[in-house]
């Protein structure tokens, strides 16, 4: 069967009911589609490989969704509609196609629909959604129950389409980007701009223009234009008529007097030199004033009193992802925006400077290899007022990559272009990182993109909601960190990074993080000096705590004993020992850890373990409160300590012997001198293994011929086979890997199960 005609297209879908089946009906565009059919009659079914938002409302006003596509359910249907992004070998066309149903494409529906009533198209490449919501809006307000067809969800509206029995007209966003703006014959129309894009479709701007010229030659009424864009002006201008509107001193309404507050503006209005009054439109960016002036001409010539419209667009809301305040406190604010084309990221960085943040920190998702590489230089001009850039990978849409086209070729333009702040991140998962890792207080984070990146913010805003709760318990003198890597925390050097880094300054707000987190059902791990950790490549999920500094930090002594808190280091506790003539401490020079983490492993060296010196261990327990324990209530064994392992302590108090300060420091000579001849002083964990019964685990891996062994760059020690060095950017996957064969070397050789000393932690990447 051969298409309908264009007047029976039309009774077909606007008069008739029949059996319609949507191929790709997820989409925003085919979403639209359906809404509009189910509320015009139809019976309605659809088919897409995922659901949406949309698809669950439209399943709820009378769609019948299959998440696949298959041929048999759209058997029953008497017309098939389908998404340019449907490939031709989809089983539904194919089988449609071969009973001889009309097939149509989504905007020749449109179209067919929109001639139902009198057409209002919105065109242009930028700020169609926004100025399509806006003038439905606006028609709305001024009583004339417009239909509307627009590209997002928008919440002001209800729906991103809607069929209204009531009234006249019909506001449709136009797409330019296949050609099919020119299906249109719209009553009226209004063109936002025109410039180079969508050039995997157009080979030139004539090509663009000739698509634009038809759909006006197309159009009864009025055409109303910006009168500050170029090529809009050039081909509009001369067209009777043809109405304009803008800044320029001679567009037909024009917008005077702009201020421009943080996320509303307010401006004068004139029409052919007649002051119309004063509007405030409450969405940011000088762009969004032109694209109100368009909308304030197509609803003054409807007849909709000035007032009216300026009570309209005083209410007026963004459209979802457009300028979309995600998160916003005194310290952050986190903004998604759409833009994805080189002139609509600089308007929206435009915008974000002007929101009179500190910094705005962008992280930039390309869309579509083929306008990565048409507009590349465009590109790398269009980030020059964004203080830092993460790029990450193409969003490919439905193409095919182009060899050597990737979001580097983008970051790399920027960097050509003379911006000092650009990074490259092919993995979009970690993107909230890359930022959340670089915020600081009063910081404007932006995601840009038309793919999923806006996922990536949304992360970054969950994540900084429960930042600032731990910022708030820890106080000013605390610190909170996102994403800190632990490589930088951890004596070995390798680690991904802690979800959140908190460093509490006392045992009050320690007793508080714990409570929190336990309410809040936050994993909490504490860490010391991270000298007898490996932390996987994907670092620790929750809250990693560092107590250091203040009360954590303190070392005293009365009489014969020494009181440390958690975050001192162990040889702090042999030092200040000496200084007050207390010996039998000197061991613990040789340790590189604090005393919270030798106190939970009870560390050792030079045959003594630290519970040997401990008098009382100060600790919290899993609700915070306090307790003092003597290691004789305290379940220890040898470089494990039970009694710590669900607790968290706080100080210890370390009992030492009065001794002549000359033996002190033969001692301590004495412990120096053994590690610096027995161990390597590259990067490492300490000892790897524990020393199993049978003997050293140093001399085992040293006698299985496994010393120098490597995993990347990951190296068993030649002074020390107990050693494993990181020679420089070695993964924890690579040390894990290492262990894994020194333990099955001496299972198998030796029979010896050896156990790791050192703990391993957190995730894989
Ligand atoms: N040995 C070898 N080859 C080697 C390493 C050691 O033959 O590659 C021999 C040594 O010659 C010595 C014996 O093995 O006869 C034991 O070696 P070492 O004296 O170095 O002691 P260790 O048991 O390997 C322990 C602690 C260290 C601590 C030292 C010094 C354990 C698992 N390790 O090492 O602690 O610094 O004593 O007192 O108990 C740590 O816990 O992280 C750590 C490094």
């Amino acid at each position: 069967m051969t298409l309908a005609s264009e007047p029976d297209l039309r009774t077909l879908l606007t008069q008739e009911r029949h059996r319609i089946h949507l191929v790709g009906v997820a989409g925003s565009g085919m979403s639209g589609i359906a809404a509009l059919l189910l509320e015009l009659g139809h019976e309605v079914s659809g088919s897409d490989k995922v659901g949406s938002i949309e698809t669950e409302r439209l399943v709820r006003l009378g769609l019948r969704f299959h998440l696949e596509h298959r041929a048999e359910d759209a058997n029953d249907a008497d017309l098939v509609i389908f998404s340019s992004a449907i490939r031709k070998e989809n089983p539904i066309l194919v089988s449609a196609q071969a009973a001889g149903k009309p097939l149509l494409r989504r905007a020749e529906a449109l179209a067919a629909i929109m001639s139902g009533k009198r057409g209002i198209i919105i065109a242009g490449m930028h700020g169609k959604t926004t100025t399509s919501a806006m003038a439905a809006h606006v028609l709305r307000e001024g009583g004339t129950h417009p239909s509307h067809y627009v590209g997002a969800e928008i919440p002001l509206l209800g729906s991103n389409a809607h069929w209204d029995l009531r009234g006249e007209y019909f506001v449709a966003e136009g797409d330019e980007s296949d050609g099919t703006l020119r299906l249109f014959q719209p009553e009226h129309a209004l063109i936002l701009n025109i410039e180079e894009e969508h050039l995997d479709f157009y080979p030139d701007l004539a090509a663009i223009e000739a698509v634009f010229s038809q759909m006006m030659d197309q159009t009864t009424g009025s055409i109303f234009y910006c009168a500050d864009d170029l090529h809009a002006t050039r081909i509009c201008g001369p067209r009777a008529r043809s109405i304009s509107f803008g800044f320029a001193p001679n567009a037909d309404y024009r917008g005077t007097d702009i201020d421009l507050k943080d996320f509303a503006s307010i401006f004068c209005v004139f029409r052919r030199g007649e002051k119309l009054g004063e509007a405030v439109l409450n969405v940011p960016g000088r762009h969004n004033v032109s694209n109100s002036l368009g909308v304030i001409a197509v609803a003054t010539e409807l007849g909709v009193p000035f007032e009216k419209i300026v009570t309209s667009l005083r209410r007026f809301e963004h459209a979802r992802r457009r300028f979309e305040i995600k998160y916003e406190s005194e310290r952050f604010l986190l903004v998604d925006d759409y833009a994805h084309h080189p002139t609509e990221i600089s308007a929206t960085l435009t915008t974000a400077k002007s929101a009179g943040r500190n910094r705005v920190l962008t992280m930039f998702q390309p869309h579509r290899y083929s306008r990565t590489k048409a507009l590349r230089r465009e590109f790398g001009r269009a980030f020059d007022s964004a203080d830092r850039v993460v790029v990450t990978d193409i969003y490919p849409a439905s193409e095919a990559p182009l060899p050597g086209i990737t979001g580097q070729t983008i970051a790399d333009e920027i960097t050509a272009h003379g911006h000092r702040g650009v990074s490259y991140q092919p993995r979009l998962d970690r993107l909230h990182c890359d930022l959340g890792n670089m915020i600081a207080s009063g910081d404007l984070i932006l995601s840009l993109g038309a793919g999923n990146i806006h996922e990536q913010l949304s992360i970054l805003a969950a994540d900084l909601v429960i930042a600032e709760r731990l910022k708030a318990i820890v106080g000013e003198e605390g610190d909170v960190r996102l994403y800190e890597p632990l490589a930088k925390h951890t004596t070995l050097r390798v680690g991904g990074p802690a979800q959140f880094w908190v460093e509490p300054r006392s045992e009050a707000a320690l007793a508080d993080l714990i409570r929190y987190c336990r309410r809040e059902n936050l994993p909490l791990f504490v860490i010391g000096r991270g000298s007898n950790l490996l932390v996987r490549d994907g670092g620790i999920r929750g809250v990693v705590v560092h107590p250091c500094g203040g009360e954590f930090d303190a070392v005293d002594v009365s009489g014969n004993e020494i009181t440390a808190g958690v975050g001192a280091k162990l040889k702090q506790v042999a030092y200040a020992g000496k200084a007050a003539s207390l010996g039998g401490l000197e061991w613990m020079e040789g340790i590189p850890g604090s005393v919270g983490g030798s106190l939970r492993m009870n560390a050792g060296a030079m045959g003594a373990q630290t519970f040997e010196n401990v008098v009382r261990v100060r600790y919290l327990d899993g609700e915070g409160n306090a307790h003092t324990k003597t290691p004789a209530e305290m379940e220890i064994n040898y470089r494990h300590v039970p009694s710590l392992d669900s607790n968290y302590a706080v100080s210890a108090v370390f009992r030492g012997t009065r001794s002549a300060p000359e033996e002190i420091a033969r001692r301590l000579d004495e412990s120096q001198e053994k590690r610096r001849t027995t161990q390597p002083s590259a990067k490492s964990a300490g000892c790897i293994f524990k020393n199993p019964k049978s003997g050293p685990a140093g001399k085992l891996v040293d006698e299985l011929g496994l010393k120098n062994s490597r995993v990347g760059q990951a190296r068993v020690s030649e002074v020390h086979g107990n050693f494993i060095i990181n020679e420089g950017g070695a993964t924890a996957a690579e040390v894990i890997e290492l262990i894994e064969k020194i333990k099955e070397s001496a299972r198998t050789q030796r029979g010896v199960e050896l156990e790791t000393e050192v703990q391993i932690v957190g995730e894989e990447a």
